[in-house]
Protein backbone atom coordinates (compact mmCIF):
# COMPACT_ATOMS: atom_id res chain seq x y z
CA UNK A 1 0.00 0.00 0.00
CA UNK A 2 1.20 3.48 -1.31
CA UNK A 3 0.93 5.85 1.42
CA UNK A 4 1.99 9.55 2.81
CA UNK A 5 2.50 10.59 6.07
CA UNK A 6 -1.32 12.15 6.34
CA UNK A 7 -2.81 9.25 5.15
CA UNK A 8 -0.36 6.95 6.80
CA UNK A 9 -1.72 8.30 10.04
CA UNK A 10 -5.47 9.20 9.24
CA UNK A 11 -6.25 6.22 6.66
CA UNK A 12 -4.21 3.04 6.68
CA UNK A 13 -5.45 2.23 10.36
CA UNK A 14 -8.79 1.84 9.07
CA UNK A 15 -7.76 -0.91 6.18
CA UNK A 16 -4.52 -2.25 8.04
CA UNK A 17 -7.56 -3.71 10.29
CA UNK A 18 -9.18 -5.33 7.63
CA UNK A 19 -6.00 -6.25 5.35
CA UNK A 20 -3.20 -7.21 8.30
CA UNK A 21 -0.53 -8.10 5.86
CA UNK A 22 0.15 -5.09 3.66
CA UNK A 23 3.28 -3.86 3.13
CA UNK A 24 3.46 -0.29 3.10
CA UNK A 25 5.63 2.33 1.28
CA UNK A 26 5.63 6.12 2.20
CA UNK A 27 6.39 8.72 0.37
CA UNK A 28 6.17 12.61 1.40
CA UNK A 29 2.86 14.00 0.34
CA UNK A 30 2.47 17.38 -1.72
CA UNK A 31 2.16 18.80 -5.82
CA UNK A 32 6.37 19.08 -5.51
CA UNK A 33 6.87 15.14 -4.98
CA UNK A 34 4.79 14.35 -8.04
CA UNK A 35 7.76 13.73 -9.93
CA UNK A 36 10.22 10.94 -11.58
CA UNK A 37 12.03 11.12 -8.48
CA UNK A 38 9.59 9.63 -6.29
CA UNK A 39 8.39 7.22 -8.91
CA UNK A 40 11.52 5.94 -8.48
CA UNK A 41 11.79 5.75 -4.69
CA UNK A 42 8.50 3.75 -5.02
CA UNK A 43 9.74 1.14 -7.82
CA UNK A 44 13.09 0.81 -5.36
CA UNK A 45 10.96 -0.20 -3.04
CA UNK A 46 8.49 -2.32 -4.32
CA UNK A 47 11.95 -4.39 -5.80
CA UNK A 48 13.49 -4.31 -2.53
CA UNK A 49 10.27 -5.80 -1.09
CA UNK A 50 10.65 -8.69 -4.17
CA UNK A 51 6.96 -7.66 -5.67
CA UNK A 52 6.75 -9.93 -8.75
CA UNK A 53 4.25 -9.57 -11.26
CA UNK A 54 1.16 -11.18 -9.41
CA UNK A 55 1.52 -7.76 -6.48
CA UNK A 56 -0.80 -5.27 -6.55
CA UNK A 57 -0.34 -1.92 -5.65
CA UNK A 58 -3.08 0.12 -3.44
CA UNK A 59 -3.04 3.99 -3.43
CA UNK A 60 -4.15 5.10 -0.01
CA UNK A 61 -4.45 8.87 -0.53
CA UNK A 62 -5.37 12.15 -2.54
CA UNK A 63 -5.07 12.79 -6.53
CA UNK A 64 -1.03 12.78 -6.04
CA UNK A 65 -0.77 9.53 -4.89
CA UNK A 66 -3.65 7.91 -7.02
CA UNK A 67 -1.96 9.78 -10.21
CA UNK A 68 1.38 8.82 -9.53
CA UNK A 69 0.96 4.98 -7.75
CA UNK A 70 -0.54 4.10 -10.48
CA UNK A 71 1.52 5.17 -12.86
CA UNK A 72 4.49 3.39 -10.94
CA UNK A 73 2.47 0.39 -10.86
CA UNK A 74 1.34 0.52 -14.66
CA UNK A 75 5.35 0.80 -15.58
CA UNK A 76 6.82 -1.50 -12.94
CA UNK A 77 7.49 -5.11 -14.50
CA UNK A 78 5.61 -3.83 -17.83
CA UNK A 79 2.36 -3.35 -15.11
CA UNK A 80 1.11 -4.84 -11.81
CA UNK A 81 -2.42 -4.46 -10.84
CA UNK A 82 -3.20 -1.74 -8.57
CA UNK A 83 -6.39 -0.76 -6.73
CA UNK A 84 -7.38 2.99 -6.23
CA UNK A 85 -8.55 3.85 -2.62
CA UNK A 86 -9.03 8.06 -3.14
CA UNK A 87 -9.18 9.98 0.69
CA UNK A 88 -9.43 13.52 -0.44
CA UNK A 89 -13.03 15.01 -2.12
CA UNK A 90 -11.37 15.48 -5.25
CA UNK A 91 -9.61 12.07 -5.98
CA UNK A 92 -13.32 10.35 -4.68
CA UNK A 93 -15.25 12.88 -7.06
CA UNK A 94 -12.43 12.95 -9.90
CA UNK A 95 -8.81 11.62 -10.22
CA UNK A 96 -9.55 8.32 -9.08
CA UNK A 97 -12.02 7.53 -11.91
CA UNK A 98 -11.17 7.27 -15.66
CA UNK A 99 -7.58 5.92 -15.89
CA UNK A 100 -5.43 8.95 -16.05
CA UNK A 101 -2.15 8.26 -14.54
CA UNK A 102 0.96 10.49 -14.47
CA UNK A 103 3.66 12.71 -12.80
CA UNK A 104 4.37 16.28 -13.35
CA UNK A 105 7.86 17.20 -15.48
CA UNK A 106 9.35 20.72 -15.49
CA UNK A 107 7.50 21.94 -18.27
CA UNK A 108 4.08 21.29 -16.95
CA UNK A 109 1.71 19.34 -15.07
CA UNK A 110 1.00 15.39 -15.87
CA UNK A 111 3.12 15.77 -19.15
CA UNK A 112 4.43 12.16 -18.33
CA UNK A 113 1.92 9.70 -18.03
CA UNK A 114 -1.03 7.09 -19.49
CA UNK A 115 -4.44 5.92 -19.15
CA UNK A 116 -4.93 2.39 -17.45
CA UNK A 117 -8.01 1.72 -15.37
CA UNK A 118 -7.31 0.36 -11.74
CA UNK A 119 -8.84 -3.28 -10.79
CA UNK A 120 -10.92 -1.47 -8.51
CA UNK A 121 -11.81 1.66 -6.99
CA UNK A 122 -12.99 1.67 -3.36
CA UNK A 123 -14.45 5.14 -1.89
CA UNK A 124 -15.71 5.40 1.51
CA UNK A 125 -16.48 8.27 2.66
CA UNK A 126 -15.46 8.57 6.17
CA UNK A 127 -11.84 9.14 4.87
CA UNK A 128 -13.23 12.57 4.65
CA UNK A 129 -13.47 12.94 7.92
CA UNK A 130 -9.86 13.96 8.86
CA UNK A 131 -9.25 16.11 5.80
CA UNK A 132 -8.39 19.54 6.66
CA UNK A 133 -11.10 22.36 5.56
CA UNK A 134 -8.95 23.73 2.95
CA UNK A 135 -8.42 20.40 1.30
CA UNK A 136 -12.18 19.10 1.77
CA UNK A 137 -12.88 22.36 -0.20
CA UNK A 138 -10.71 22.06 -2.97
CA UNK A 139 -12.60 18.86 -3.66
CA UNK A 140 -15.38 21.17 -4.58
CA UNK A 141 -14.06 22.96 -7.50
CA UNK A 142 -14.40 19.29 -9.64
CA UNK A 143 -17.74 18.83 -7.69
CA UNK A 144 -19.07 22.23 -9.45
CA UNK A 145 -17.37 21.51 -12.73
CA UNK A 146 -19.53 18.13 -13.00
CA UNK A 147 -22.24 20.00 -12.36
CA UNK A 148 -21.61 23.18 -14.89
CA UNK A 149 -20.67 20.82 -17.38
CA UNK A 150 -23.45 17.87 -18.13
CA UNK A 151 -25.48 18.08 -14.82
CA UNK A 152 -28.06 21.30 -14.56
CA UNK A 153 -30.04 19.72 -11.99
CA UNK A 154 -27.13 18.76 -9.63
CA UNK A 155 -25.81 22.94 -10.00
CA UNK A 156 -29.05 23.58 -8.33
CA UNK A 157 -28.69 22.16 -5.81
CA UNK A 158 -25.02 22.78 -5.30
CA UNK A 159 -25.81 26.32 -5.16
CA UNK A 160 -27.89 26.55 -1.99
CA UNK A 161 -25.34 23.97 -0.88
CA UNK A 162 -24.71 24.35 3.32
CA UNK A 163 -21.07 22.82 1.83
CA UNK A 164 -19.91 22.46 6.51
CA UNK A 165 -23.36 20.33 6.87
CA UNK A 166 -24.19 18.73 3.67
CA UNK A 167 -24.11 14.63 3.04
CA UNK A 168 -21.26 14.79 1.71
CA UNK A 169 -21.85 11.09 0.89
CA UNK A 170 -24.64 11.65 -1.16
CA UNK A 171 -23.11 14.81 -3.05
CA UNK A 172 -19.75 12.43 -3.56
CA UNK A 173 -21.91 10.02 -5.50
CA UNK A 174 -23.76 11.92 -7.73
CA UNK A 175 -21.01 13.75 -8.61
CA UNK A 176 -18.65 10.91 -9.81
CA UNK A 177 -21.80 9.48 -11.73
CA UNK A 178 -21.55 12.25 -14.16
CA UNK A 179 -17.41 11.54 -14.57
CA UNK A 180 -18.02 7.96 -14.83
CA UNK A 181 -20.78 8.29 -17.48
CA UNK A 182 -18.43 10.68 -19.24
CA UNK A 183 -15.41 8.55 -19.30
CA UNK A 184 -17.50 5.76 -20.16
CA UNK A 185 -18.37 7.18 -23.58
CA UNK A 186 -15.15 8.85 -24.57
CA UNK A 187 -11.96 7.11 -22.18
CA UNK A 188 -9.19 7.99 -24.63
CA UNK A 189 -10.59 11.85 -24.80
CA UNK A 190 -10.83 12.60 -28.62
CA UNK A 191 -14.38 14.20 -27.88
CA UNK A 192 -16.76 14.46 -25.35
CA UNK A 193 -14.33 13.83 -22.34
CA UNK A 194 -12.44 17.22 -23.27
CA UNK A 195 -15.63 18.64 -21.29
CA UNK A 196 -14.47 17.61 -18.38
CA UNK A 197 -10.97 20.43 -18.75
CA UNK A 198 -13.85 23.64 -18.50
CA UNK A 199 -11.56 25.72 -16.17
CA UNK A 200 -8.44 23.90 -16.83
CA UNK A 201 -6.84 25.77 -19.64
CA UNK A 202 -6.36 28.59 -17.67
CA UNK A 203 -6.66 26.91 -14.22
CA UNK A 204 -3.55 24.70 -15.01
CA UNK A 205 -1.71 27.61 -16.17
CA UNK A 206 -2.46 29.46 -12.92
CA UNK A 207 -1.77 25.97 -10.62
CA UNK A 208 1.43 25.81 -12.78
CA UNK A 209 2.77 29.65 -12.30
CA UNK A 210 2.08 29.57 -8.58
CA UNK A 211 3.89 26.24 -8.11
CA UNK A 212 6.73 28.10 -9.15
CA UNK A 213 6.48 31.59 -7.74
CA UNK A 214 3.67 32.03 -4.95
CA UNK A 215 4.73 31.69 -0.87
CA UNK A 216 1.46 29.96 -0.75
CA UNK A 217 0.61 28.12 -3.93
CA UNK A 218 -3.22 27.37 -5.25
CA UNK A 219 -4.42 24.43 -4.44
CA UNK A 220 -5.11 22.24 -7.68
CA UNK A 221 -9.13 23.26 -7.51
CA UNK A 222 -8.61 26.87 -6.01
CA UNK A 223 -6.45 27.32 -9.51
CA UNK A 224 -9.42 25.26 -11.27
CA UNK A 225 -12.10 27.61 -9.44
CA UNK A 226 -10.67 30.72 -10.78
CA UNK A 227 -10.02 29.08 -13.86
CA UNK A 228 -14.02 27.98 -14.55
CA UNK A 229 -14.74 31.87 -13.48
CA UNK A 230 -12.40 33.07 -16.40
CA UNK A 231 -13.71 30.61 -18.92
CA UNK A 232 -17.08 31.01 -18.18
CA UNK A 233 -16.36 34.80 -19.29
CA UNK A 234 -14.46 33.41 -22.40
CA UNK A 235 -17.83 31.59 -22.85
CA UNK A 236 -19.97 34.36 -22.69
CA UNK A 237 -18.21 36.02 -25.45
CA UNK A 238 -17.57 32.96 -27.89
CA UNK A 239 -21.02 30.73 -26.77
CA UNK A 240 -23.69 32.39 -25.91
CA UNK A 241 -23.28 31.73 -22.15
CA UNK A 242 -25.80 34.66 -20.62
CA UNK A 243 -24.40 37.11 -18.53
CA UNK A 244 -26.67 36.12 -15.97
CA UNK A 245 -25.73 32.68 -15.75
CA UNK A 246 -21.78 34.06 -15.52
CA UNK A 247 -22.71 36.17 -12.69
CA UNK A 248 -24.15 33.12 -10.98
CA UNK A 249 -20.93 30.67 -11.01
CA UNK A 250 -19.25 33.49 -9.94
CA UNK A 251 -20.90 34.20 -6.75
CA UNK A 252 -21.32 31.19 -5.81
CA UNK A 253 -17.91 30.20 -6.90
CA UNK A 254 -16.67 32.85 -5.23
CA UNK A 255 -18.72 32.26 -1.94
CA UNK A 256 -16.54 28.89 -1.37
CA UNK A 257 -13.01 29.70 -2.97
CA UNK A 258 -10.51 32.27 -1.51
CA UNK A 259 -9.66 35.23 -3.38
CA UNK A 260 -6.26 35.92 -5.18
CA UNK A 261 -5.13 38.36 -7.07
CA UNK A 262 -3.70 37.02 -10.39
CA UNK A 263 -3.17 39.98 -11.87
CA UNK A 264 -0.16 40.40 -10.89
CA UNK A 265 0.97 36.86 -12.81
CA UNK A 266 2.95 37.14 -15.41
CA UNK A 267 0.72 36.73 -18.55
CA UNK A 268 3.16 36.17 -21.05
CA UNK A 269 4.45 33.21 -18.89
CA UNK A 270 0.77 32.06 -18.35
CA UNK A 271 0.40 31.80 -22.19
CA UNK A 272 3.33 30.00 -22.49
CA UNK A 273 1.88 27.06 -19.81
CA UNK A 274 -1.36 27.05 -21.94
CA UNK A 275 0.93 26.59 -25.18
CA UNK A 276 1.99 23.11 -23.19
CA UNK A 277 -1.47 22.24 -22.42
CA UNK A 278 -2.10 18.66 -23.51
CA UNK A 279 -5.70 19.17 -25.34
CA UNK A 280 -4.08 21.74 -28.15
CA UNK A 281 -3.85 20.94 -31.77
CA UNK A 282 -0.25 22.10 -33.26
CA UNK A 283 -0.10 25.34 -32.01
CA UNK A 284 -3.49 26.85 -31.32
CA UNK A 285 -4.73 26.98 -27.65
CA UNK A 286 -8.01 25.02 -27.07
CA UNK A 287 -11.29 25.35 -24.90
CA UNK A 288 -13.72 23.66 -23.25
CA UNK A 289 -16.42 26.19 -22.79
CA UNK A 290 -20.66 26.50 -21.77
CA UNK A 291 -23.21 27.11 -23.93
CA UNK A 292 -25.85 27.04 -20.77
CA UNK A 293 -25.15 25.21 -17.52
CA UNK A 294 -25.08 21.35 -18.20
CA UNK A 295 -24.60 22.01 -21.95
CA UNK A 296 -20.63 22.25 -23.23
CA UNK A 297 -18.52 22.88 -26.31
CA UNK A 298 -15.07 21.67 -27.00
CA UNK A 299 -12.08 22.04 -29.24
CA UNK A 300 -12.61 25.69 -29.17
CA UNK A 301 -9.78 27.57 -31.35
CA UNK A 302 -9.10 30.49 -29.07
CA UNK A 303 -6.60 33.33 -29.70
CA UNK A 304 -3.79 35.12 -27.37
CA UNK A 305 -5.26 38.19 -27.50
CA UNK A 306 -8.88 36.91 -26.22
CA UNK A 307 -7.15 35.02 -23.86
CA UNK A 308 -5.05 37.79 -22.32
CA UNK A 309 -8.07 40.29 -22.82
CA UNK A 310 -10.28 37.57 -21.06
CA UNK A 311 -7.93 37.09 -17.95
CA UNK A 312 -7.64 40.93 -17.32
CA UNK A 313 -11.31 41.23 -17.26
CA UNK A 314 -12.40 38.68 -14.57
N1 LIG B 1 -6.16 11.62 -12.88
C1 LIG B 1 -7.06 12.55 -13.02
O1 LIG B 1 -7.99 12.41 -13.81
C2 LIG B 1 -6.99 13.78 -12.16
C3 LIG B 1 -8.10 14.63 -12.07
C4 LIG B 1 -8.03 15.72 -11.20
C5 LIG B 1 -6.87 15.95 -10.48
N2 LIG B 1 -5.81 15.12 -10.60
C6 LIG B 1 -4.59 15.33 -9.83
O2 LIG B 1 -4.90 15.19 -8.46
C7 LIG B 1 -3.95 15.91 -7.68
C8 LIG B 1 -4.66 16.64 -6.57
O3 LIG B 1 -5.27 15.70 -5.72
P1 LIG B 1 -5.73 16.06 -4.23
O4 LIG B 1 -6.45 17.34 -4.25
O5 LIG B 1 -6.37 14.86 -3.68
O6 LIG B 1 -4.34 16.41 -3.51
P2 LIG B 1 -3.27 15.52 -2.69
O7 LIG B 1 -3.19 14.16 -3.19
O8 LIG B 1 -2.04 16.34 -2.69
O9 LIG B 1 -3.88 15.49 -1.21
C9 LIG B 1 -4.04 16.70 -0.52
C10 LIG B 1 -3.48 16.65 0.89
O10 LIG B 1 -4.38 15.95 1.74
C11 LIG B 1 -3.70 14.93 2.46
N3 LIG B 1 -4.69 13.88 2.70
C12 LIG B 1 -5.16 12.98 1.80
N4 LIG B 1 -6.17 12.27 2.36
C13 LIG B 1 -6.30 12.71 3.63
C14 LIG B 1 -7.20 12.39 4.68
N5 LIG B 1 -8.18 11.49 4.51
N6 LIG B 1 -7.06 13.05 5.86
C15 LIG B 1 -6.13 14.02 6.01
N7 LIG B 1 -5.27 14.39 5.03
C16 LIG B 1 -5.36 13.74 3.86
C17 LIG B 1 -2.55 14.56 1.57
O11 LIG B 1 -1.52 13.97 2.30
C18 LIG B 1 -2.15 15.94 1.03
O12 LIG B 1 -1.37 16.60 1.97
C19 LIG B 1 -3.22 16.83 -8.65
O13 LIG B 1 -1.92 16.31 -8.85
C20 LIG B 1 -4.02 16.73 -9.93
O14 LIG B 1 -3.23 16.87 -11.09
C21 LIG B 1 -5.86 14.05 -11.43
ZN1 LIG C 1 -9.04 19.06 -12.17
Amino acid sequence: VLVDEHTKQYCLPQLAAVLPELITIEISSGEEHKNISTCELIWKQLIDHQADRQAALINLGGGVIGDMGGFAAATYKRGIAFIQVPTTVLSQVDSSIGGKLGVDFKYGKNLIGLFKDPELVFIYPPFLQSLPKRQFLNGFAEIFKHALVNDKEQWGRLKNLDIQKCDIAQVVHDSLLVKKNIVEQDPFESGLRKILNFGHTIGHALEAYSLEHDQEPLLHGEAIALGMIAEAWLSVQLCGLEINTFDEIRSVLALVFPKRDISVYDTGLLLEYMKMDKKNAGSKIRFALLKSIGQSVWDINVNEKQILDDIEAV
